[in-house]
C-alpha cells in the first residue's frame, strides 16, 4: 500500500473507532435507566384547574401527540356535537424535526387502557413533566422539559389528563417509539444534553394580573423569553442577560429566509409595539397585530391565552429594563387585500409553512381541490374548524373578495405550486 493510501487508511479506521466509540457513550446516555422518585403531586380535581389543565394541554402538548391532521384513524376527532371537531392526542410522528434526527413519534395520551396512558399513575406523569423520565426510567429524549411548570399547573394537567374531558377519552392507536438516527442520538446527548435535573416542589407566583404571574407565564408556560432573548444560552443565562426579551434570536425558514424575533422591552422606538393589553391579546391569539402586520411563524399563535393572562404578560414585558435594538429582520410588508395573489402568499407569511419546502406543503395541495367558498372561510377563520389551529386568522386582513381571489389562485395552481 502506498504511504498516503495507508495513512488514509489509518485515519478512517480511527474516525469509524472514536466515532462508534462517541456514538457508544451517547446512546448509553440516552438510553440507560434512571432511578428518580416522582414528585409528591397529584391530580387536581376542581373544574376550574381541569379547565385551567386543558388549556395547557392544549397550548403545550396537544400540537405533537395529536399527530398529523391526515391520517385516518377511528375516534381520532371529537364529536362536532360539542362544538368544532378536535383532533385528540391520538399519537403520531412529530413534523417540522430536522430529518436527521430520525423518526420522532409521539405516543398516545387518550385514555385507552392499551395504547394510551389509562394506566399511568399520577406520579408517572409528574415525573415525566418533571425531570423527563419516562414510566420505564427512561429518558424521555424527544420531548421537551416541562421542569418550570408550578406544581398547581402539574396537577392541573395531571387532572385534565385523567378527566372525562371528550378531547381525552379513549381511542386505541398504537404508535412506534421514537426511531432516533445516530445523528439524532449524538444531537440529543450532547448537544440538547440530558437533563433530569428536577425540584420536587416548584411554587409559582398566585394567578393574577400582576408582573410575577406574567413573568411566570413567560419563562415556565409559553417560552417567551426563550425565543425572545438573543443566544443558546439556558432559560436561566437569559434571564440573567442584559439583553433579556430584546429579540434577535433567528430562525430560518424552510424557504431559507431568516426571521428575527422582536424586541418586547419597552423602549419607545425599537419596542414592544402593542400599544395596550388588549393590542397583545389580539395579537396572540390572532397572529395578526393592530397595524395589520401579521406575525410569522415561528412566533405560535396562542390560541388559549385568556384576557387575564395577556394584562399579567403586558404588565411584565413593561416591568422588564428598556433596550434600545432594532433586530436586522426581512422587511414586514403590510398587507394590501387588492395586491395580486402570489404576493399575499408571502406577506400573509403563508409560503413560511406551505411554500415549496415548508411543513404543511403537502396539506395544502391536497385543500386547493376543495370548494372555493369552503377554503376562502376557512382563510378567513382557520379557528372554527380548528380550535388550536396554528395558522394566523386573516379575517382583519382578508375581505372576502381578497379571500376568495386568493383561493381561486390557490385552486388554479395546485396550492401555489405552480405559476
Ligand atoms: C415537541 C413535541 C412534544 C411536546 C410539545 C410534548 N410531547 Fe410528550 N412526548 C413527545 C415524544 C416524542 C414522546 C416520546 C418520548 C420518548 O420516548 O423519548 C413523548 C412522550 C410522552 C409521554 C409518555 C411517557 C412515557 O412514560 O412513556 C407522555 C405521558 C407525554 N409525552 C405527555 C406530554 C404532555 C402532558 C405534554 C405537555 C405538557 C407533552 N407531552 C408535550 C413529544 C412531545
Ligand atoms: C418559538 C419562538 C417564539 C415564542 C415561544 C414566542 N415568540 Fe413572539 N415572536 C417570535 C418571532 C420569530 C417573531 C417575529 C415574527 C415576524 O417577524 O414575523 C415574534 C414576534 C412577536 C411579537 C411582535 C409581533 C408584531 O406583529 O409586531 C410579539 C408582540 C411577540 N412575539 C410576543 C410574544 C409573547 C408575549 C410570547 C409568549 C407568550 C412569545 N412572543 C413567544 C418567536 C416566538
Ligand atoms: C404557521 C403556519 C401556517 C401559516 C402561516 C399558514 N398556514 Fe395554512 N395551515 C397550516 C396548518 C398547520 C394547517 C392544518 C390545519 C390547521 O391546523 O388549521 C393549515 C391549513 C390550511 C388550509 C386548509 C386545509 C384543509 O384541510 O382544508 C388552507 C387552504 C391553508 N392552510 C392555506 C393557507 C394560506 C393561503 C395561508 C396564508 C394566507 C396560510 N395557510 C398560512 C399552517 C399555516
Amino acid at each position: 500500500m502506498p504511504v498516503i493510501a495507508r495513512a488514509f487508511f489509518f485515519v478512517v479506521l480511527l474516525a469509524v473507532v472514536i466515532g462508534g466509540a462517541v456514538y457508544a457513550v451517547a446512546s448509553r446516555r440516552v438510553g440507560r435507566k434512571y432511578d428518580v422518585p416522582p414528585p409528591p403531586i397529584g391530580r387536581a380535581t376542581s373544574p376550574d384547574e381541569i379547565a385551567r389543565g386543558g388549556r395547557l394541554f392544549r397550548t403545550n402538548c396537544l400540537g405533537c401527540h395529536a399527530g398529523a391532521p391526515d391520517d385516518a384513524v377511528p375516534g381520532a376527532y371529537t364529536d362536532a356535537a360539542s362544538g368544532p371537531a378536535q383532533r385528540r392526542p391520538i399519537g403520531g410522528r412529530v413534523t417540522g424535526t430536522p430529518d436527521f434526527m430520525g423518526e420522532i413519534w409521539a405516543p398516545n395520551l387518550t385514555a385507552d387502557r392499551d395504547t394510551g396512558i389509562a394506566t399511568f399513575s399520577d406520579g408517572d406523569l409528574a415525573r415525566l413533566l418533571r425531570s423527563g423520565i419516562r414510566r420505564d426510567g427512561r429518558y424521555a429524549a424527544a420531548m421537551p422539559r416541562f421542569g418550570r411548570l408550578g406544581d398547581a399547573d402539574v396537577a392541573a394537567l395531571i387532572g385534565f389528563l385523567r378527566s372525562t374531558d371528550s378531547l381525552v377519552s379513549p381511542v386505541t392507536h398504537w404508535v412506534p417509539r421514537p426511531g432516533l438516527g445516530v445523528a439524532g442520538t449524538l444531537a440529543l446527548a450532547f448537544a440538547a444534553g440530558v437533563d433530569i435535573r428536577g425540584e420536587e416542589h416548584v411554587a409559582m407566583p398566585p394567578r393574577g394580573r400582576t408582573a410575577a404571574y406574567g413573568r411566570y407565564l413567560a419563562v415556565a408556560v409559553y417560552a417567551c423569553v426563550d425565543c425572545h432573548t438573543e443566544g443558546f444560552s439556558s432559560t436561566d443565562e437569559k434571564l440573567q442577560s442584559p439583553t433579556l426579551l430584546a429579540g434577535g434570536q433567528f430562525h430560518r425558514t424552510p424557504n431559507g429566509e431568516t426571521i428575527y424575533s422582536t424586541n418586547l422591552t419597552p423602549d419607545p422606538e425599537t419596542g414592544l409595539a402593542a400599544r395596550s393589553t388588549a393590542d397583545l391579546a389580539r395579537l396572540l391569539t390572532t397572529g395578526v397585530g393592530v397595524d395589520g402586520l401579521v406575525t410569522r411563524s415561528p412566533m405560535p399563535v396562542f390560541r388559549n391565552i385568556d384576557d387575564a393572562e395577556a394584562d399579567a404578560l403586558f404588565v411584565y414585558l413593561r416591568s422588564v429594563p428598556s433596550v434600545a435594538r432594532r433586530n436586522p429582520a426581512p422587511p414586514r410588508e403590510r398587507p394590501v387585500p387588492d395586491a395580486p395573489p402570489e404576493r399575499l402568499f408571502v406577506t400573509l407569511g403563508c409560503v413560511v409553512c406551505h411554500g415549496d419546502h415548508g411543513p404543511q406543503r403537502a396539506l395544502l395541495k391536497l385543500a386547493a381541490r376543495k370548494p372555493l367558498a369552503e377554503i376562502a372561510a376557512y382563510l378567513r377563520h382557520p379557528e372554527a374548524r380548528d380550535p388550536q389551529s396554528q395558522m394566523p386568522t386573516y379575517a382583519a386582513v382578508l375581505d372576502d373578495a381578497a379571500a376568495l381571489r386568493l383561493a381561486s389562485w390557490l385552486r388554479a395552481t395546485d396550492g401555489g405550486a405552480r405559476p
